[in-house]
């Protein structure tokens, strides 16, 4: 089995229980919805979630109306949380054991296709943004939230440089009790606007929330104020696929 896919199974129950995501609209910690609108409205649409983890943007879209939401991940562990979401909320997200490089998903379904938080495990990011270009419709949008690549650079812990920007690459980190290693994809702003040309897509609008005052941190998980009133810790990017 992938690296990745082991790490969150070994993982998923801790991080559920850790960072106790709400169900709604959220493009990462402190990054709601409701402060970028850069989502379409979702009613009676058609949704793909790649990599919904245990479903709560899954869950908070099809909340809001959409018509079909379909959940991609492929770690089974986070998709029976995911399970027990939708079965609690009664809503009609349907959930599908896959790669986002390789969606069990057939092409031109979905109007809308989100992921938040994902791209930064996946080695091979044109892959996933072509994944959603062949899923997505004529017209369809993506919204895509990973860490901001300016974060990577530096140890959230003392804000100290980790790496240079100007190399992209994996960084490996291991952690007590965890017998696989964890393996994050750095990448540049480039990198990013490359991989969405690549995969068809035509980049609209690029979100890069934040607040110079770190007071404005002080309740979201795993926040390190000084260092997230420096740099943006989220990237959201809002892509379409041309008509015709
Ligand atoms: C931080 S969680 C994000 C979950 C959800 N989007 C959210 O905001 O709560 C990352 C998810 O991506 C999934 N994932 C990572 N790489 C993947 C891949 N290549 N294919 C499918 N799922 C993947 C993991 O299993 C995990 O559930």
């Amino acid at each position: 089995m992938d690296e990745t896919r082991r790490w969150w199974e070994a993982t998923a129950a801790y991080f559920q229980d850790e960072t106790n995501i709400s169900v709604g609209l959220d493009w990462g910690p402190g990054v709601p919805e409701g402060t970028l609108d850069i989502l379409p409205p979702v009613k009676n649409r058609t949704v793909l979630e790649l990599g919904c983890g245990g479903g709560q943007l899954g869950v908070g879209v099809a909340e809001r109306g959409a018509s079909q939401v379909v959940g991609v991940d492929f770690s089974r562990a986070q998709l029976g949380f995911a399970a027990e979401l939708v079965a609690d909320r009664g809503v009609p997200m349907a959930l599908v054991e896959g790669d986002v490089t390789q969606a069990p998903v057939r092409s031109d379904w979905a109007d809308i296709v989100v992921s938040a938080y994902v791209a930064q495990w996946v080695p091979d990011l044109t892959a996933m943004f072509s994944e959603a270009a062949r899923i997505l419709r004529p017209g369809g949008v993506f919204v895509c939230s990973l860490p901001h690549p300016f974060y990577g650079v530096f140890d959230p812990e003392d804000g100290s440089f980790r790496r240079s920007y100007h190399e992209p690459g994996a960084l490996r980190f291991s952690e007590d009790g965890i017998d696989v290693e964890q393996v994050l994809h750095y990448r540049r702003i480039s990198d990013i606007f490359e991989a969405v040309q690549a995969a068809g897509l035509d980049l609209e609008r690029v979100a890069e929330p934040g607040d110079a005052d770190p007071a404005a941190y002080e309740d979201q998980w795993d926040s390190k104020p000084e260092l997230m009133a420096h740099v943006p810790r989220t990237l959201v990017f809002r892509a379409s696929l041309p008509e015709g």
